[in-house]
């Protein structure tokens, strides 16, 4: 049997009549960027959060970079992020001239570990941006009360957490401004690149606008310097025909994990554990295991394929190494860096593939034991 790690046309296929009607719209109109089907995706997405506003952008990171940049944080400016994300979380942070600050990640939920955040604040601190890893939310209650204490914003990275909860409200709705990716990949993705950001401050959701579209307000006048960060027409409308799915999706993605977390009890291979306050959407199904690598081939040999998400924590990266970090500095990050493997995980994929993926696993690991 062969196993993908995800089967986007799958997804696709069933809804390819649809994805032609917004084809042949957006043809009609001519508005290829921006336009209706952003303005009705944008209230559509707002409205699915729960958010009073959703501001489109061309992808997840120009959604953090332009947070960032409407929030007027630059050179001289710290924010705190994890270790343990995809670099265009700190990419985003660089972007504007700031200085990413890491702090290790917890080593149950894998997300930002915030008993060492207040130690991380200096003078310069602007902002904490956690990232919703994996599908799952991190602690909100806990990172929101230390933002309030030090007077710092909360940005929240939701790249990976279209339609995770935490405590009944959805990722994207805590902080100032939640951004989202629409990385074909995503629990919600394009046919393209895409990416949003929810806010409930109007006058920010004013600013982001003004500022993705060259600082402009009216055609050719520009008030400050911005940048061209806009969505295409063509994907707004994509999204708004996947949006209504999205729940469904989220659900499957569910199903399967609860496959995956039974046949793994009580074995060597560590589950994700769905923490007390959260509802999980698996955007990546991760499991920690031992012999990593030799798992992951052997799996490929067996028609499975996996994913690693994150090889190097990004205060190894080489991209980072003038920020001073070294070996050792978030030994939770580094650990996981060698043991955390993402197994396949996507809607439409069938209880008989998770039961190999599984089967096999555990074959491959008792061998090993
Ligand atoms: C956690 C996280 N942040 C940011 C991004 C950036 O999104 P995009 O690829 O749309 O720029 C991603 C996408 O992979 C992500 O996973």
């Amino acid at each position: 049997m062969n196993v993908p790690f995800v089967d986007l046309f799958a997804i696709h296929k069933p809804l390819t009549a649809e994805f032609a009607a917004v084809f042949q719209r957006v043809l009609e109109h001519s508005s290829f960027i921006l336009g209706p089907e952003i303005e009705e995706f944008e209230k559509a997405f707002a409205a699915y959060l729960g958010a009073d506003h959703c501001v489109t952008a061309s992808n997840g990171t120009t959604a953090l970079q332009l947070v960032l940049a409407a929030l007027k944080i630059g050179p001289g400016d710290e924010v705190i992020t994890v270790a343990n994300t995809f670099i265009a979380t700190a990419e985003a942070v660089t972007a504007v001239g700031a200085r990413p600050v890491f702090v290790d990640v917890d080593p149950i939920s894998y997300n930002m570990d915030v008993s060492s955040v207040e130690s991380a604040i200096t003078p310069r601190t602007r902002a904490i941006m956690p990232v919703h890893l994996y599908g799952q939310c991190a602690d909100m209650d806990v990172l929101l009360a230390i933002a309030k204490r030090h007077h710092l914003h909360l940005i929240e990275d939701a790249c990976q957490a279209h339609g995770a909860e935490y405590k009944g409200r959805k990722a994207g709705t805590f902080g100032i401004a939640g951004c989202f990716s629409f990385y074909p990949g995503k629990n919600l993705g394009a046919l393209g690149e895409g990416g949003a950001i929810s806010t409930n401050d109007g006058e920010l959701a004013q600013r982001l606008r003004m500022l993705r579209d060259h600082g402009s307000q009216r055609k050719y006048e520009h008030s400050v310097p911005g940048y061209n960060f806009r969505l295409e027409g063509l994907q707004g409308g994509i999204l708004k025909v996947k949006l209504p799915h999205l729940d469904g999706w989220n659900e499957q993605r569910r199903s399967i994990a609860a496959i995956y977390r039974k046949a793994f009890q009580g074995s060597a291979i560590v589950p994700p554990r769905e923490m007390p306050d959260c509802k999980h959407i698996y955007h990546l199904y991760v499991v920690q295991v031992e012999n990593r690598d030799a798992i992951k081939e052997e799996l490929a040999a067996s028609g499975i394929a996996t994913g690693l998400h994150y090889p190097v924590p990004l205060h190894l990266q080489e991209a980072y190494r003038d920020l001073g970090y070294s070996q050792g500095d978030f030994p939770v990050a580094e650990k996981l860096a060698k043991r955390i493997l993402s197994l396949p995980m996507y809607p439409g994929m069938s209880a008989e593939a998770a039961d190999y993926v599984a089967a096999t696993m555990l074959e491959l690991v008792s061998c090993r034991a």
